[in-house]
């Protein structure tokens, strides 16, 4: 393609041109292509610009003048029409976009933990604040450790079928544990005194779910195994822990009973919205515990305690029945709010 030769009436045209797309583009995508044909690099103002070096001074003056005012009237045009144009357009897409606000939204409920977890996360932060630490061990435990090094003898009701999950085959001497202790004597095993551990776990007996039972409960076990630990140590704590979990004017008493695992043992109640309400077991760890955990007794002394998390829970919050724990209704949880909302 050859281009006009420069001249007054080549200029004056090609900016008519140009102004006329401009003003005739219906649209921004238009006007791009009117941009490309009448205002960029490759438009006849810009050819009519380049030829300018070819001509001598005094030419390049006259024209350089004339070319220099249609780009800039053409430049002019441009912008307005561009202005004009991105105004529809951010007008109309307000229109055709519009965000309908009183549309319900849809959401995605966000998840949250368990009562029973944030019950047992609370008693653990209590416990690690008093410079103790948390121990674990298996659901699935040997039953040396459920039983026979915590001093339950072999003939003990707590071993019959009715309340121990025994694993097959037999002999594998396996159990799901039905309490937390196993893991008071994993520690001893693993670990030399001072020991000061709070275990919280999942632990398991042969019981029908109903309001008061579940054959799946949790319980928290508290060891503290130094030189000197007293019965009053045991006391301290234990209404510590209560006036923590239950609020700060509540009391606890201690009635004598029997664990074969502590001696002395006691059961420990707590009084709590006017009546006195069973918690748990204590006492100080049995002699013939701490040795058969390789501990000398005439060096250390401990005491242990232990409790239901559900029944905890289930106090404090004065829930029923059992079934709203175990049964996992999204609704239960959201009453702690926890639960998704
Ligand atoms: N293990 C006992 C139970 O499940 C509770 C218990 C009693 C734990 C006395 C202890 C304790 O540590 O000292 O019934």
């Amino acid at each position: 393609m050859t281009s006009p030769h420069l001249s007054a009436d080549g200029v004056e045209a090609a900016k008519l041109a140009a102004l006329e797309a401009i003003s005739t583009a219906p649209d921004l995508e238009a006007l791009k292509e009117v941009k490309i044909n009448h205002v960029g690099d490759k438009s006849p103002v810009a050819k009519f610009s380049q030829e300018l070096g070819s001509l001598d001074a005094s030419a390049r003056a006259e024209f350089g003048k004339i070319v220099g005012q249609a780009k800039s009237a053409i430049a002019t045009a441009f912008e307005a029409r561009s202005k004009v144009l991105e105004a529809q357009r951010d007008e109309r897409v307000l229109i055709e976009e519009r965000v309908d606000v009183s549309i319900p939204a849809r959401r995605t409920p966000a998840g949250g933990l368990h009562p029973l977890t944030i019950l047992t996360n609370e008693i653990c932060d209590l416990f690690l604040g008093m410079g103790y630490r948390v121990a674990e061990g298996p659901e699935l435990e040997a039953e040396w450790l459920n039983f026979d090094a915590l001093n339950i003898p072999a003939d003990h009701p707590a071993r019959t079928m009715q309340d121990t999950f025994f694993i097959e085959p037999l002999d594998s001497h396996l159990v799901l544990r039905t309490h937390t202790s196993p893991v008071q004597v994993r520690t001893m095993l693993q670990e030399e005194p001072p020991i000061y551990v709070i275990c919280p776990g999942r632990t398991y007996r042969a019981d029908e779910l109903d309001a008061t039972h579940t054959p799946v409960f949790s319980q928290v076990e508290g060891l503290v195994i130094d030189k000197g630990i007293t019965m009053a140590d045991l006391k301290g704590t234990l209404d510590h822990f209560a006036r923590s979990i239950f609020g700060p004017d509540v009391k606890t008493r201690l009635r004598s009973s029997f664990f074969p695992f502590t001696e002395p043992s006691a059961e420990v109640d707590f009084f709590f919205n006017g009546r006195w309400i069973e918690w748990g077991g204590c006492g100080m760890v049995n002699p013939k515990v701490l040795r058969a955990a390789g501990i000398d007794p005439d060096v250390y002394s401990g005491f242990a305690f232990g409790m239901g998390l559900e029944r905890t829970l289930m106090v404090r919050h004065g829930i029923t029945d059992m079934h709203d724990i175990v049964e996992g209704d999204i609704r239960f949880a959201q009453g702690f709010g926890t639960g998704g909302r």
